[in-house]
């Protein structure tokens, strides 16, 4: 009994730790696999830390990487943290790892709650001046 208080407290400590993430759904026809994505996490996430302008609540820094192809990959870290400060290049990783390896369609989420929310979609066609995330 007192296990199974211990481990049903463990469990949900590890769960209660992660913030909440997302997959997108998409539709057939939307772009796949968000895997492919997964070569720029490393370079997004060195970017969007080392930000010298601070982002503020509700802002966003993205950017966009043509794959091989036609499609590309759009990522965004928006600040649904509580401070205006830049992204946390670990937290960044870890998110976008999560999603890009199993969310076929892409997706978003926290490392905790509040934190940053950080998403990768892959869409079809190239880069351009505008990011456009959502299937
Ligand atoms: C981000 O974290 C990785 C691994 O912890 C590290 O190798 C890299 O240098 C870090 N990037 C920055 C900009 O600090």
């Amino acid at each position: 009994m007192l296990y199974n208080t211990i481990f049903t407290a463990t469990l949900l400590a590890v769960a209660m730790a992660q913030g909440p993430r997302a997959c997108y759904q998409g539709s057939s026809g939307s772009a796949a696999p968000a895997r492919d994505c997964a070569s720029f996490i490393n370079t997004f996430c060195d970017d969007a830390s080392m930000g010298q302008t601070p982002v503020r609540i509700g802002d966003s820094t993205s950017r966009c990487f043509n794959l091989p192809g036609g499609d590309r990959c759009d990522f965004i870290a928006l600040n649904t943290y509580t401070r205006a400060v830049s992204p946390d290049n670990n937290s960044c990783r870890t998110v976008l790892n999560d999603i890009a390896g199993r969310c076929p369609y892409g997706g978003f989420g926290q490392i905790a709650d509040p934190a940053y929310t950080f998403t990768v979609d892959r869409n079809h066609g190239a880069c351009s001046r505008n990011v456009q995330p959502g299937s």
